[in-house]
């Protein structure tokens, strides 16, 4: 099938579904004055010349677009395409009476001609014009018939992205479109949280010194990843003059955006040695997606370039050229489609400009496209495939599925390693194959095949370079004069060792290129330096970097970078403490008086409810008053230890009694697991409770000298300045601590954890109290936006990972926690002193009985027993003491002998109610049996 056969049948099926087509034929032109502003004499001015006349020969021949009218094609040379020179072109070719000009090349003079395309009503169709910032409302009459930049810079973002570098350097000559390309970079890499560390201006077509001078500083950079946004003129000499300064070497990256891939397309087929300038460089070229259509074009092409006017075979095909195709057809089918709805083409004088008219300037010649801004509506509303694929507008004006391909110059030619689509990001298939799918642009399915990097490596570049190239990084290192553990110098070498010195070199190792350093050591070695100070002077550049046990804090991280911290450490508040010993009446100690009385009136209260429910029922509850009352205390006080012995018989007496004694068993084992720990936890006591009450006392508070801990107490909790006292030693600290604030010490000490843990390891006398009140941890510092920083942050977390920070941890710092096994073991022995309350409670009772119940013998035998003591005649001391143990076994055996009467009396008792109940049990009998044998001891 033909180009004229396709278009045939689409523009049958337009006409099929276009509905309400007005067409009225006096109407239509037979020619149409489309103006061209190119600069001819350009490779893409050339390229575009011919695609444009290509276009307009097969519109022209077509007739299923505007078959009444001819187009014709007014050139215009842009000379130098850009400023003033380029306005009286352009006024040139509106004096013609053009209904749309296509062009102009360059961003810069589409921006001065855009105002004037306003003030006439002049559609400008641009394709190579991509400053996105050209799509603005201030530019109604621009229309992009190619893709915006900001799409060539998203990508450039993605694919930064993509190989996980944070910064470039963005190379760029100096004109709207150099500058606006990049702001849209920078936008786009901090979307990704990446940036331009370094921006470098070239004047637009630069010679090889200005390029030159632009480049040096660039190598001097920190960042090696470049990107390049020029145009087709000049950008390869800006590679050429890279390449000779040895900046297409092995560690660097150039990105380049379309004007390389342009360039490369448009002089293809390619010298051998054309791309020798280029080896590893990745360009972007705007995607065009394979077709019948496509494929037609590109034979096409090939016949008018060898055959035709302009043929002598050197002029290769761009997409530049596939989208200057395209722009004609779009716009003869917006012609076509303002036609058939009845308008007309008219021009008329522009008010303003006849005010000025009669000046030497022949201005009246230009005039108003009158429906110019219908025509521009139209052209928005085109919906064709042309050879680029589909052409349609989205309603931000742009045009629908901005893709790129993304290839890698390599040896005379270039590969393609994958796609950029706006749809799904970095693809390695096309990305029209994805268009029926849903959108993915998660990092996972991001993919690209491997790049041949500049120095002819496969090995992704690392992106960065240590600053002034060749140079150790000079890091600094606290001289730490107490808790040498963490840092210390090796006596008489410049050497370092410790804890935080182990983690530094173990993530360094963990890193994929050697670092070149060497440790600076700083402070004067009679105190611990301010590594706030040490910070400072990484600012100062002093220090490439600073490794010791600097704690992460605010103030410091305005200044530099930290590493991920490798060590939690927050501030803690410590004090001498006294152990508080259990004493003899410690028992009462589990509840509050409170509860013991809340418990003693229940033990009475259920007593007396399980009396009032049962004593009708039950004979273990009958009796005497008095015998009820103490049946009543004793039931109620031996549920205690679940040793009642009166049987229950009602139901709702044995529901109240299961419920109390389920009280009974919580209250029991909570008094039994209070007493326990009241008795064999050590108690320790101090005045200091925490940070609050510091802050509430006036009492002077010790800090490490050399600490954050300071600024930080000073200027975070308000404490006064006259009650803070710098320790330079855990053993000053001790020594304060113990003197306390009455002998010239301190009342607390406030430092880090991690000291504190060294601190305490060895020293039993005190106790952090309170809580940890900051959540600081240690890192390493760097200069701001260090990417070595970035490095040894995932170095740190794989050490982390892996267990390697623990086990360096455990070989500096794990020391023997602050216990004597022999104190340990007194702690946990009890002794008489916590008891003897207990055992005099008992010894009391045992005697106040013992009393009580020799005043009670000795009240009967003076009743009885003088008569018969009398009667055995014998009045000796001896002899009367005989006596009086005869009366107590003779009282007994008369107990005795009632005890045995009454059980009989009980049994025939027992026998009768029987008969009308036969719930009372056995141990009920023998129960109010024994209730009645104690009466009867009593009598
Ligand atoms: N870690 C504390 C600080 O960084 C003491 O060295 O200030």
């Amino acid at each position: 099938m033909t180009r004229v056969e396709i278009m045939v049948l689409m523009v049958l099926f337009e006409g099929l579904f276009s509905a309400g087509a007005l067409s009225d034929n006096s109407t239509i032109p037979a020619l149409v004055n489309i103006g061209v502003l190119y600069s001819f004499n350009t490779s893409v001015g050339k390229m575009v010349k011919t695609a444009v006349e290509a276009a307009v020969e097969d519109v022209n021949s077509d007739p299923s677009i505007l078959p009444q009218t001819k187009l014709k094609l007014s050139m215009q040379e842009d000379t130098k395409y850009r400023g003033f020179l380029s306005i009286a072109e352009a006024l040139q070719l509106m004096a013609t009476q053009t209904v749309a000009i296509i062009g102009p090349q360059t961003s810069t003079t589409a921006h001065v001609i855009s105002h004037i395309a306003n003030e006439l009503q002049v559609p400008l169709l641009s394709f190579t014009a991509t400053d996105p910032t050209l799509s603005s409302l201030q530019f109604p009459f621009f229309i992009r018939t190619a893709f915006s930049d900001v799409y060539e810079m998203t990508a450039i973002a993605d694919l930064v992205n993509y190989f996980q570098w944070r910064e470039v350097i963005a190379v760029y000559g100096d004109d709207d479109h150099g500058r606006n390309g990049m702001g849209a970079l920078g936008d786009k890499l901090a979307e990704r949280r990446c940036k331009i560390s370094f921006k470098a201006p070239m004047t637009p077509e630069a010679t090889r010194e200005e390029i030159t001078d632009v480049l040096v500083q660039v190598a001097l950079a920190e960042s090696r990843v470049i990107v390049l946004h020029t145009s087709t003129a000049w950008g390869p000499k800006v590679l050429s003059v890279a390449k000779s300064l040895g900046m297409m070497e092995n560690g660097y990256v150039w990105i380049t955006t379309t004007f390389l891939s342009t360039w490369l397309d448009i002089h293809s087929p390619l010298s051998p040695d054309a791309t020798n300038d280029m080896q590893g460089v990745i360009a972007l070229r705007m995607y065009v997606p394979d077709s019948k259509l496509k494929r037609w074009f590109i034979s096409r092409w090939t016949n008018i370039t060898t055959s035709g006017k302009n043929g002598n075979g050197t002029l290769g095909l761009s997409t530049y050229g596939i989208f200057a195709y395209d722009t004609v057809f779009a716009l003869a089918h917006a012609l076509d489609a303002f036609f058939k709805r009845g308008n007309q083409i008219t021009f008329s004088h522009d008010p303003k400009l006849s005010q000025i008219r009669g000046d030497n300037m022949h201005l009246d010649a230009v005039k108003i496209f009158n429906e110019g801004n219908l025509l521009r509506k139209h052209i928005y509303e085109v919906n064709m495939t042309g050879v680029s694929g589909l052409f349609k507008y989205d309603s931000d004006g742009n045009l629908v599925n901005p893709a790129y391909e993304i290839i890698n110059v390599i040896g005379t030619g270039t590969r393609r390693i994958g796609y950029w689509s706006n749809y799904t990001g970095l693809s390695i298939v096309p990305p029209e194959t994805l268009y029926s799918k849903p959108p993915n642009r998660s990092s996972a399915s991001q993919n690209l095949l491997p790049v041949f990097w500049p120095g002819e490596t496969t090995q992704k570049p690392r992106g960065w370079v240590f600053p002034n190239n060749g140079r150790m990084l000079k890091i600094g290192v606290p001289k730490r004069v107490s808790y040498r553990d963490f840092v210390s110098q090796v006596q008489g070498t410049d050497m370092f060792k410790g804890f935080c010195i182990d983690v530094f070199l173990s993530a360094v190792n963990l890193l994929p290129y050697a670092v070149p350093y060497k440790f600076v050591p700083y402070g004067d070695g009679d105190s611990n330096p301010s590594n706030t100070e040490l910070v400072r002077l990484i600012t100062a550049d002093v220090f490439d970097a600073a490794v010791g046990d600097i704690t992460i804090t605010t103030e410091r991280t305005k200044m530099v970078d930290f590493t991920q911290p490798y060590i939690e450490s927050g501030l803690v508040v410590v004090a001498s403490v006294k152990k508080t010993d259990s004493n003899a009446w410690a028992f009462f100690k589990p509840f509050t008086p409170m509860m013991w009385a809340v418990t003693a009136i229940f033990f009475l209260l259920v007593g007396a409810v399980v009396w009032i429910l049962e004593h009708r029922l039950n004979d273990d509850f009958r009796g005497t008053p008095k015998q009820q009352m103490v049946t009543i205390l004793w039931f109620s006080f031996s549920t205690m230890f679940f040793a009642h012995r009166e049987n229950t018989v009602s139901s709702l007496g044995r529901f109240v009694l299961l419920i109390w004694l389920f009280v009974v068993l919580i209250i029991n084992s909570s008094y039994t697991a209070s007493l326990t720990s009241i008795l064999t936890v050590q108690q320790l006591s101090s005045p200091v409770k925490g940070i609050d009450s510091l802050i509430n006392s006036k009492e002077p508070i010790g800090y490490l000298q050399g600490s954050f801990t300071r600024t930080y107490l000073i200027e975070e909790i308000g404490i006064d300045e006259s009650r803070l006292v710098p320790l330079k030693t855990p053993e000053e600290t001790a020594t304060a601590l113990k003197n306390g604030p009455q002998k010239g010490g301190v009342a607390a000490y406030v430092d880090e954890r991690a000291y504190i843990e060294l601190f305490l390891s060895s020293r039993c006398d005190f106790s952090i109290v309170g809580q940890e009140f900051t959540r600081n941890g240690w890192g390493f510092a760097f200069p701001r936006d260090s990417p070595l920083a970035v490095d040894l942050s995932t170095a740190i977390l794989e050490l982390a990972e892996n267990g390697d920070l623990q086990r360096i941890h455990d070989k500096w710092l794990l020391s023997s926690a602050c216990l004597s096994q022999g104190a340990k073991l007194e702690v946990d022995r009890l002794k008489l002193r916590s008891f003897w309350g207990l055992y005099l409670v008992c010894g009391l009772a045992c005697v106040i009985a013992l009393l009580i119940y020799l005043i009670q013998t000795m009240r009967q035998y003076s009743k009885h027993g003088p008569e018969e003591l009398e009667s055995s005649g014998n009045g000796s001391g001896s002899s009367r003491l005989r006596t009086f143990l005869s009366f107590v076994d003779e009282k007994e055996e008369i107990v005795k002998s009632r005890v045995k009467r009454k059980k009989i009396e009980g049994m025939s008792y027992r026998s009768t109610r029987e008969v009308g109940s036969s719930i009372t049990s056995n141990k009920g009998f023998s129960q109010a049996s024994s209730n009645r044998i104690d009466s009867a001891t009593e009598i």
